[in-house]
């Protein structure tokens, strides 16, 4: 099964090979990204292919709605290792227009499991109602949620104690927000990096 999949893997390989004939040998031995991502599972959304990064270059999470829950113990075992094994430089929380994960929070709609993880978008919806509900049409209002989710995000991951720990020990790390666009394919900072307090 899936037999055109194992032969598009296979023309790949050669195709990197043929390129680069060291390149899969000198990943056996070690990775070293320099960093992290944190994006939303949307198929839309491949997170190497965006930055136009090839394996070993970015370390990867992605959940619904590009969360950073304080709680879940897959993030933060993905956010520990790439701060204190990978050594990580930069930290990029990405969120996308169009989400379906945002527009799913706020819908009024019940779907199970998924709306105990999207408890923290209707939160931040919620906080913001005022500005949001002034917004005249829907999708620039989820958008901008899209925004905020990001912007509550980057918080949470700069106010870990993963994060904070490698700060006091001196650790070089950024914490950046941005958003991605489905409809252009163009990355946009949010402008709300976090660094090490005393660089700021
Ligand atoms: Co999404």
């Amino acid at each position: 099964m899936l037999d055109h999949l194992k032969a598009k893997n296979r023309a790949w390989a050669e195709r990197k090979l043929s390129a680069d004939p060291g390149f899969f040998k000198r990943l056996i031995t070690q990775q070293a990204p320099q960093y992290l991502w944190i994006g939303c599972s949307d198929s839309r959304v491949p997170a190497n292919e965006i930055v136009d990064l090839d394996p070993g270059e970015l370390f990867v999470h992605r959940n619904v709605a590009n969360l950073a829950p304080p709680q879940d113990a897959n993030y933060l075992s993905v956010l520990q290792f790439a701060v204190d094994v990978l050594k990580v430089k930069h930290i990029m929380v990405v969120g996308h227009y169009g989400c379906g994960g945002i527009a799913a929070a706020v819908d009024g709609k019940r779907r199970g499991l998924v709306d105990h993880w999207l408890h923290p978008i209707r939160e931040i919806y919620g906080e913001n109602r005022a500005a949001l509900d002034a917004t005249p049409d829907s999708e620039t209002r989820l958008n901008r949620l899209c925004e905020l989710n990001v912007i509550r995000q980057v918080k949470n991951v700069a106010s870990d104690v993963f994060v904070q720990d490698a700060w006091a020990r001196g650790q070089d790390i950024w914490v950046h927000g941005w958003v991605y666009s489905v409809a252009n394919g163009i990355l946009r900072d949010l402008e709300v990096t976090a660094g090490r307090p005393d660089f700021r």
